[in-house]
Formats: C-alpha cells, structure tokens, sequence
C-alpha cells in the first residue's frame, strides 16, 4: 500500500487544523506500516488508543474554531464528530477484544480520511472561503 501523502486537497486553510490533520494521514500510515508488518494486535491498540485521544483534541480545536467563525452547519458537524467518537470506541473494545485487526482499523482510518475530511471539513473550508470573497467585496 503507497504510503499517504498530504496534498492540496486535504487543505481546509486553517494552519493549525491541516496540521493536525497531516496527524490523522501519520496515523494512516502507521497503521499501514503495521499491516505490512503483519503486526499484532498490540500495535493496533496503540493505533486505536492515539487516534482516539487525537481525535478529541482536534475536534475540541475544529469546533472551538467553527463557532468563532459563526459556522452555519456547526451543529451537523458536532454531530458527525460524536459519531466518529462512538465509533472509535466501538473500535477500540473490538481490538481489546480481539474481534478488529489492524486491516479493519486502517479501513476505518481511510474511510474517515475520505469521508469526514474530503466531505464535512471541506464544507467549512468553502464557508470560510465564500466569508473571505464577501469581505473582499465590500472592502475594495
Ligand atoms: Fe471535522
Ligand atoms: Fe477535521
């Protein structure tokens, strides 16, 4: 599996929440190192472990930030982000529990990559960008 490079695409503009999402592509590749390793599943705890602490910090950061910019969709986006909290849990008792490998997890990963960045946060990079186009119309 190549390994997963950040790009343009992944941007939302914000500098220190593209910086904690290039944590969230470290931890795909970790994860992904572990496959190919054909690690077990104590290397996978530690995944699910740091991705969850991680996650609950950035989406302290992402919120905190959305309503300073008033974001009209802030709600929804609280609510996708309980959502990926539960399911990180959910993951996390089936490692312990031996029931998710570390194939699973980095699938999980993926798809949060795909799914919760390139679709929710993209819409809070458009918002931000449309608030800057407005004040630049009324201020040149
Ligand atoms: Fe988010
Ligand atoms: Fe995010």
């Amino acid at each position: 599996m190549p390994k997963f490079v950040w790009s343009e695409k992944y941007a939302v503009g914000v500098k220190e929440i593209d910086d904690q999402h290039k944590y969230f592509i470290d931890l795909i590749n970790r994860a992904n190192a572990l496959l190919e390793k054909k690690c077990n599943n104590d290397a996978a705890e530690e995944v699910v472990k740091d991705l969850e602490a991680y996650a609950r910090k950035h989406f302290d950061t992402e919120e905190n930030f959305l309503k300073s910019i008033k974001y009209d969709k802030l709600l929804e986006h609280e609510i996708e982000h309980l959502r990926l909290i539960e399911k990180t849990n959910l993951l996390y008792d089936g490692v312990l529990t031996g029931n998710v490998n570390i194939a699973k997890v980095v699938e999980f990963l993926e798809d949060w990559l795909e799914h919760h960045l390139l679709t929710f946060d993209k819409q809070y990079a458009d918002f931000i960008k449309k608030k800057n186009n407005k004040k630049r119309f009324f201020f040149f």
